[in-house]
């Protein structure tokens, strides 16, 4: 498996373009199945789950070609609606495919996308939400197959703020007979991003970004060509990374209004922040001050995906801080890791109580998820010594070429593959 060596202790410089935002291109993709004919979705980043997206929409008889950041998509070839189930186990996220599938085809057929390191992730929200707009949903083993002629707008209310179940509801909603609200929801800026896209497409929906969308169902969709937004969490860990390594670095396509309390968090931490529209300068000459206590939650709250990416600088700061994670109950495993590296943190139940150390110290670490990794990454580049990340297909996900974003900020940074034995005959 490929593997980053990392000679950490450089401070950060330079500037870098922030990609666009996976998880704003993923539901974006999936709701372009809604609508047949020639899409073209820009700002596109390279990334692992991106391509598993266009391998399912290519299973499902599209056409899609990923090309300087633009996906062309053909869907008016799209003749299934059965998402392959290993398909579904590399990305779990695919679910949010059963609300386009539904109403394009009045039938869908998946599998249970089941756990993985960060935790359960449950789909009990995506299922109630569809069966309330009118869907019978059949579970036998690990199949899914849900069915409707023609959804009917109701009123749904999420017991939690789930990302991909209100991405989901409003995707089967947009075609759906009559009105839909959704209390409850998330409020994320890719469920936003969402709402623009089906609107561009003629759909007719308000309310992203607030706890009630209002969906009044149309008859058809056109396809649309739409650009999506930059990536907030590539942004946030760029910007912890420009911290903890005592870098000056400016980040270009930035959207500052995502990031107010990611914003907020670093400059308690002493992180000097300056923006002006989409520029953003991080700089910080100074050891990190602690942070007494963070809580992940929803959005507009901290973003559980930059937990363990603010983790490393709490390691590196001074004092004591406290991270409490509650979206996902098992999203604590980097911290086994920089232990090893020296950190100081130690666990009870959902919150890590971290006592800063003067400095972190290379070793060979392990990707167990995608942000515990670009965690790892950044606690390389601060380290003293060298630093050898595994498993950095987890990281790949998420990053497009982590290696190159921070080499192109100074750092000393590098990917091996492991070399193929000859088979000598
Ligand atoms: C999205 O995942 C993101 N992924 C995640 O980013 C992100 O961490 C998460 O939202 C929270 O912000 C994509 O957008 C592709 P949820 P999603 O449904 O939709 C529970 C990354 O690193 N839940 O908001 O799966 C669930 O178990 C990834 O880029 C239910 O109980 O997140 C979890 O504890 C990781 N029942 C919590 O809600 C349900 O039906 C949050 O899940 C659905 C969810």
């Amino acid at each position: 498996m490929e593997k980053l060596v990392i000679e950490g202790g450089k401070p950060l410089s330079g500037s870098v373009r922030i990609h666009g935002a996976k998880n704003a291109a993923l539901p974006v993709l999936a709701a372009s199945m809604m609508a047949a004919g020639v899409h073209r979705i820009g700002n596109v980043p390279d990334l692992l789950d991106i391509h598993v997206m266009l391998d399912i929409l290519r299973a499902l008889g599209c056409k899609a070609e990923l090309k300087d950041d633009v996906v062309t998509l053909e869907t008016s070839s799209a003749n299934s609606s059965h998402v392959p189930e290993e398909l579904m186990t590399q990305m779990r996220s695919s679910i949010f495919l059963m609300g386009p599938l539904l109403s394009r085809f009045g039938h869908v057929q998946v599998y249970q996308p089941g756990g993985c390191a960060i935790g359960e992730r449950k789909i009990d929200l995506h299922l109630k939400g569809l069966q309330a707009l009118g869907a019978t949903i059949e579970e036998s083993g690990n199949t899914i197959t849900c069915r409707a002629e023609r959804l009917k707008g109701t009123d749904v209310s999420l017991d939690y703020p789930s990302v991909g179940a209100t991405e989901n509801i409003m995707m089967a909603a947009a075609l759906a007979e009559g009105v839909t609200t959704i209390s409850g929801a998330a409020r994320e800026p890719e469920i936003q991003d969402l709402q623009n896209f089906l609107n561009s497409m003629g759909a007719n929906m308000i309310g992203a970004g607030t706890d009630t969308i209002t969906i009044e169902g149309v008859e058809s969709l056109t396809p649309q060509a739409y650009r999506v937004i930059p990536d907030r969490i590539v942004t946030g860990t760029l910007m912890v990374a420009a911290a903890v390594t005592r870098g000056n670095v400016t980040l270009e396509n930035v959207c500052p209004p995502h990031l107010t309390s990611v914003i907020h968090v670093l400059k308690r931490a002493g992180v000097q922040i300056a923006t002006r529209d989409d520029i953003m300068i991080v700089n910080c000459s100074a050891r990190p001050k602690s942070v007494e206590r963070i809580i992940t939650s929803p959005h507009p709250s901290f973003p559980t995906d930059l937990q363990a990416q603010m983790m490393v600088l709490l390691s590196l700061a001074d004092g004591i801080s406290v991270m409490k994670e509650t979206v996902f109950e098992g999203r604590f495993k980097h911290v086994d890791e920089l232990t090893r590296m020296g950190a100081d943190i130690r666990v009870d139940l959902s919150s890590a109580f971290i006592r800063g150390v003067p400095r972190l110290y290379g070793a060979t670490v392990e990707a167990t998820d995608l942000r515990a990794g670009a965690a790892l990454v950044i606690a390389g580049l601060a380290a003293s010594g060298t630093t050898i990340v595994e498993q950095v297909h987890h990281i790949d996900r998420g990053y497009d070429r982590i290696e190159n974003m921070f080499g192109r900020l100074g750092a000393k940074i590098e990917r091996f593959s492991p070399v193929r034995q000859l088979k000598v005959p």
